[in-house]
């Protein structure tokens, strides 16, 4: 199936979404005509530093509401489009009916509209490795994109792995789908952790990456889970993602793709890293707070060693789309310099 033409019309979800937005700012730069599916074009809040974009002057970048929760709101939209870069989250994870019924809806409208012969849905790295039990990272350390958690743990419930599991039924609906129409093909983009320069102001409480370098630039931040290195990708280096895989020429429907910089960081270096990168901030460092009972800070050893010998890679990334993937200090310097400076947060100084 053919990936887009130059000039071409890219409807986006969550395009004002933290990486959704990134992704239309791209395909503005590359040329593209977009189409940014918001939920309320009129909530200006989220939707007014869209139409600070270059393109929006002249109407190659256009606005259009579309609440994912209504089936048939993307209709109209996607008429037209050579491709969807479908990057929007959906209202839970926990109900799978629903995550399976709001796929449906958007695979109709991709079907009716004719036209839209590409589609890259944003799934995330949780589909590849979120274990019940981090043994199964050591059975199988290899973390790439033929790799998913195990499903046959009982604890993988919807309550506790909502997530990863809604995630994989998203990837699942859009291949086959896309397999049974014949026109179109589906490929899956896993972003690891998202982090960079946000560009709006309500992006600064999402992500979650950037609510915790904020959380840190206010002095008071948690342990990941018990404990879970980072694992960044640099948010521009996955909309560089996203967008090669529209254009790639050598992607096949059902293929998966990780986006992340096979980096580990551990979530103190984050907060030292600061420091380290902005010395003239004065920022105060301080140490994540232990929140969970003691039995499971007792694991927190073996968790590090279990992350220390995994193995993240990103070939096939890099083979099919070209990105070379930043290192997290230029991610984290990016994304403290907008929360400061987009999100006004005042960094704690040294007394
Ligand atoms: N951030 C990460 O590190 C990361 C990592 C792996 C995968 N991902 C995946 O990447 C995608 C984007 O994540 P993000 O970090 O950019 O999240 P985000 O900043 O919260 O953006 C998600 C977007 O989805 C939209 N959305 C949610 N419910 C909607 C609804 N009912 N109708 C219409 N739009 C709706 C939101 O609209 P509103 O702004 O109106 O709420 C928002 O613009 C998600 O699919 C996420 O699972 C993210």
């Amino acid at each position: 199936m053919a990936p887009i033409p130059y000039g071409g019309n890219v409807a986006v979800t969550g395009a004002a979404g933290f990486i959704g937005s990134w992704v239309v700012r791209l395909l503005l730069d590359k040329g593209y005509r977009v189409r940014a599916c918001v939920r309320d074009i009129n909530d200006k809040e989220r939707t007014d530093f869209l139409r600070q974009m270059p393109g929006y002057c002249s109407g190659r970048l256009t606005l259009h509401s579309a609440d994912i929760d209504n089936p048939g709101c993307f209709d109209e939209i996607f008429k037209g489009c050579h491709a969807v870069a479908h990057v929007s989250h959906v209202t839970t994870y926990t109900d799978h009916n629903y995550v399976k019924s709001v796929c449906d809806h958007v695979i109709n409208s991709i079907n009716e509209s004719g036209t839209v012969s590409r589609v890259v849905v944003t799934s995330s790295v949780a589909a590849v490795m979120s274990e019940m039990n981090l043994d199964e990272l050591v059975r199988r350390p290899v973390l790439y994109e033929e790799r998913y958690p195990d499903e046959l743990d009982p604890r993988r419930t919807a309550e506790r792995q909502g997530y990863s599991m809604g995630k994989i039924i998203a990837e699942h609906a859009f291949v086959e789908a896309a397999e049974q129409h014949g026109f179109w093909e589906a490929i899956t983009c896993c972003p690891g952790d998202n982090v960079g320069p946000i560009l709006a102001l309500h992006q600064k409480d999402r992500g979650p990456w950037q609510r915790h370098i904020q959380e840190m630039l206010l002095g008071r931040y948690e342990q990941t889970w018990v404990y879970r290195p980072w694992n960044p990708v640099d948010v521009r280096d996955d909309a560089a993602c996203h967008v090669g895989l529209l254009e790639s020429l050598e992607v096949r429907n059902g293929e998966r793709y990780i986006a992340w910089s096979t980096e580990l960081i551990d979530v103190e270096d984050v907060c030292r890293g600061i420091d380290r990168l902005l010395p003239e901030l004065n920022f105060k460092v301080t140490e994540p707070l232990e929140v969970h009972p003691e039995k499971l800070q007792a694991r927190e050893s073996k968790y590090r060693a279990i992350w220390a010998q995994c193995d993240l890679r990103n070939d096939r990334m890099k083979a099919v789309t070209g990105v070379s993937f930043r290192g997290f200090d230029e991610s984290l310097r990016d994304c403290v310099e907008s929360l400061i400076g987009v999100a006004k947060i005042t960094p704690v100084k040294r007394t």
